[in-house]
């Protein structure tokens, strides 16, 4: 995992950050009050975003990261490359683990975890979720 800081990002990853950083602030956070926004960048150049959408019944409750993804696989997108997910928090936010099986289901290869003080960390797979299942 590398430490960058947003000016140190390429400008693909910039656009994806700046994408995760607009759909944030649709996230649906009745409950938690917690805001994410996510953004995926598919082979065909498209960039998709997702922010988390709450429910009463908490289990329910969707992250941006899986709304993102499953809003490109809707868009009939199969081969995604990179995602920047980011949140309020003091340091990059931390993907749960539901949001990394499902980035490993489509072999991100990027995986950028920022906040809006603008650090990221820019990370594989591998270090987000080390042996991993597979089919
Ligand atoms: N959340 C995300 O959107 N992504 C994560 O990786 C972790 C948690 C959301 C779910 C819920 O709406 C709120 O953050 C608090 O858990």
């Amino acid at each position: 995992m590398k430490k960058l800081a947003l000016k140190e990002l390429s400008a693909d990853l910039r656009e994806l950050y700046d994408a995760a950083l607009a759909v944030r602030e649709h996230a649906y956070i009745p409950y938690s009050h917690f805001a994410v926004g996510a953004a995926v960048r598919c082979a065909s150049g498209a960039v998709y975003g997702g922010c988390n959408v709450e429910n009463a019944s908490y289990g329910l409750c969707v992250c941006g990261e899986r709304n993102a993804i499953f809003h490109a696989v809707g868009a009939g997108e199969r081969e995604l490359e990179a995602l920047c997910v980011l949140a309020d928090t003091e340091e990059p936010v931390s993907p749960c683990g539901a949001c990394r099986q499902v980035m490993s289901e489509f072999k991100i290869k990027t995986i950028v975890l920022a906040n809006l003080k603008g650090d990221c960390l820019l990370c594989t797979l591998e270090d987000l979720l080390p042996y991993g299942f597979t089919l």
